[in-house]
Order: C-alpha cells, then sequence, then structure tokens
C-alpha cells in the first residue's frame, strides 16, 4: 500500500493506476468504512481511501479539535483491507493561501444537517470536489448514513458533470443496533446505552410504517416519544436537533408517505453529536 502525502504525490500514483475507486474519509475508521472499502473493490481495479479531517466543514462551536485522528491504526486497517493507496494530505497543502473557492447546492441544504450546521455542506462539496478533481476516480463510495451528504454529492456530481459513479452504500450497525460512527468513540457506557434510543425510535417508525401507517407526523410524533423515553437512563441527557421523514430526492418534509421516504434523527447525548436514518418504502 502507498502512502501519498501531497497533492503532487497523489496525481504522480493516480497517473500510473487504472480504474479508480475513491473512498472519502475523516479517519477513525470502522467496519462501516471497511464496508466502503469493500464496495470500491466491487467497482474499480485500484481503491485509494482519503483521510483528511477537513477543516472547512466544521463549524466554530464543532468537534473539529477533538475529531479523532488515530492515523497508524487508519493505515494499519487499510493496509489489511487491500487498499491500494492512502491519501492524506497537510491541510495547508489541500487549502493554499489564495481566494477561496465553494460550492453551494442550495436547494438540498436548506434543511436536516445544512439547517443546524450552517457552511457544513459548503466545505464538504467544496473537498469532495478537491478530491474528486486531484484523485479522478471513476467512482466514489459514499455511506447511506450520511444520508444527505450522500444526495448532496450524488447531485453535485450530476449538476458538475464529474465523470464519477457515485456509489451509495448501507449503514452498517452494532449488533444492538447503533449506527457505526467515528464519534461513537467518544460515549461513555451509560451515553452509549443512551444514546441507542436513536436506532430504536428509527426502527419504531419504520415497523409502524409498514404495519400501514403513510402520516408522516405520526411517523414522527413516535420517533420523538421514543427518543425522549428515558428509562433508567434519566440522568444522561438527550437531546433533540431535529426528527424529520423526508422525501428521498429532493429532501422536503413529508405529510403523506406515498412513495419511498427517509426517516432522520440529529440528536446530542451528552457533547457528542449522531445522526441516523432509515429509508422507508425503498
Ligand atoms: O463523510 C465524511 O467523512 C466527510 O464528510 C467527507 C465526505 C470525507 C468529506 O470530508
Amino acid at each position: 500500500m502507498t502512502v501519498l502525502r501531497t497533492i503532487e504525490e497523489c496525481r504522480a500514483w493516480r497517473a500510473r493506476a487504472g480504474v479508480l475507486a475513491l473512498v472519502p474519509t475523516m479517519g477513525a475508521l470502522h467496519a462501516g468504512h471497511l464496508s466502503l472499502v469493500a464496495e470500491a473493490q466491487r467497482h474499480a481495479h485500484q481503491t485509494l481511501v482519503s483521510v483528511f479531517v477537513n477543516p472547512t466543514q466544521f463549524g466554530p462551536r464543532e468537534d473539529f479539535n477533538r475529531y479523532p485522528r488515530p492515523i497508524e491504526d487508519d493505515l494499519a486497517l487499510c493496509q489489511n483491507a487491500g487498499v491500494d493507496a492512502v491519501f492524506n494530505p497537510a491541510a495547508d497543502d489541500m487549502y493554499s493561501a489564495g481566494p477561496r473557492a465553494f460550492i453551494d447546492m442550495p436547494d438540498l441544504t436548506g434543511v436536516l444537517e445544512g439547517k443546524h450546521r450552517p457552511g457544513h455542506f459548503q466545505g464538504v462539496c467544496q473537498v469532495v470536489a478537491k478530491l474528486f478533481n486531484i484523485v479522478q476516480p471513476q467512482v466514489a463510495c459514499f455511506g447511506q448514513k450520511d444520508f444527505q451528504q450522500l444526495r448532496v454529492i450524488t447531485a453535485m456530481a450530476e449538476a458538475l458533470n464529474f465523470p464519477i459513479r457515485i456509489a451509495p452504500c448501507p449503514t452498517l450497525r452494532e449488533a444492538d443496533g447503533l449506527a457505526m460512527s467515528s464519534r461513537n468513540r467518544f460515549l461513555t457506557t451509560d451515553q452509549r446505552a443512551r444514546a441507542l434510543s436513536i436506532s430504536r425510535a428509527l426502527f419504531f417508525a419504520m415497523e409502524t410504517f409498514d404495519s400501514g401507517v403513510r402520516v408522516a407526523s405520526r411517523l414522527v410524533t413516535i420517533m420523538q416519544r421514543t427518543l425522549l423515553d428515558v428509562g433508567n437512563l434519566g440522568h444522561v441527557p438527550l437531546s433533540i436537533d431535529y426528527v424529520a421523514c423526508v422525501d428521498p430526492l429532493t429532501l422536503k418534509p413529508m405529510e403523506q408517505i406515498d412513495g419511498p421516504a427517509v426517516c432522520c434523527i440529529a440528536a446530542r447525548v451528552g457533547d457528542t453529536r449522531l445522526i441516523d436514518n432509515v429509508v422507508l418504502g425503498a
């Protein structure tokens, strides 16, 4: 496996590679990321994983500084997974001192994460577009756990004619249902138990949908109630950022679910912000 530390090294490596799949990550890799790697390997002869904690997608009061950066562990995981190259640039290589450029996808970012994290998707689109231009992959793999990100990137690739297929990859869950996330490592045992109410709420919404309920507000109420049901974990704070049932293409809130829909939750458990979703009627 080759470790590429600069854009120049990455471009030189790419020029010699064949059909290539990119797995963009911010590191702190877990089994969810490795499933993206496995998907990438199904699509291309070679796989490149980028590991870069992108400063421009974090707000001033967000967790950029405490975001985990276990690069040696990440490299070992990539090596074991048969990754061909890891691109791990420095921030000042990715962002030179010149005038800044952003990409705005306003039709898709006024809701959910975009509403609660102003500027987040401008930063995500900026770094993903840069990675697309530097790595020039044929395929790029993104997880469905970041549902809005997947939708925004797919739309960006289409709108800006990147010749790159965006491959969606299903959310991986722990045995008890918690969606895998690099931020789970911040949770104490009690917080982790409290965080389980997020996947529980989503599964409850899915069961309710499967039983025939099509009124979105009923599903939202069920999810909110499940999230706020503290059980014996009343001492562990959980605050809801949003609970929504949206159209998977427009991301607009739905009233009557007459096609596919996505139930989305963002909540803070202690200082840790978690997101998760389930797709209904796919
Ligand atoms: O999903 C992530 O880890 C990041 O948002 C991404 C796509 C690597 C861009 O920094």
